[in-house]
């Protein structure tokens, strides 16, 4: 036996099998913006996906197919809004994840183009499945708009 190697995966299988809450001290991409722990809720998923991982390249008026990702603007390119790639699939179908474009570029499934962030897992980490779970559970209960309306922007 390795007694050593033994207890590196009992002190790894603690890390990873908390409530989710311990993703930030893991290191995980969600951690990286915002406080607290990633949540159903449009901020929370601004904060801790899209401004952090998104934002590299979904930025700006050349951002890849119009999608701007940046806090302001990216609620109003999402939601109800067809997909470039595949116009048949709304970016965000509210109520439908599994019909949502967003959900199946971030899963890999997407009938066009790469999984989603674009060069994961080799360049960078794709979304864990957690992460993942809480967008779509986001859409499920409706993909309600932050709380705060200046944080939707784009207006009328
Ligand atoms: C390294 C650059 C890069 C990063 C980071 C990135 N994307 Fe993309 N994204 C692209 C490119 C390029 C395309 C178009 C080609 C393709 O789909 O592979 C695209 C396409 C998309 C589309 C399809 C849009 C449409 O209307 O059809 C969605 C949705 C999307 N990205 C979401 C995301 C999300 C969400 C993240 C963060 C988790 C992300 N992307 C991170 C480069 C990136």
């Amino acid at each position: 036996m390795r007694p050593f190697l033994v207890s590196l995966c009992l002190v790894l299988l603690a890390a990873c099998s908390g409530n989710g809450q311990g993703l930030d001290e893991n290191g995980r991409p969600i951690g990286e913006g915002g406080g607290g722990a990633l949540s159903a809720d449009f901020q929370s998923i601004q904060d801790h996906v899209f401004t952090p991982i998104c934002t590299e390249c979904h930025a700006g008026a050349s951002a890849p197919q119009g999608l701007d990702l940046t806090q302001g603007h990216s609620y109003g390119l999402l939601v109800n809004v067809p997909s470039n790639e595949v116009p048949s699939f709304l970016r965000v179908a509210p109520g439908d994840p599994n019909n949502s474009y967003l959900i199946q570029k971030l899963e890999g499934t997407a009938a066009v183009g790469q999984q989603m962030p674009e060069g994961c897992p080799v360049t960078r980490p794709c979304l864990d499945a957690e992460t993942i779970a809480v967008i779509r559970q986001w859409i499920a209960n409706g993909a309600e708009p932050p709380a705060s309306a200046s944080a939707a922007g784009g207006g009328s």
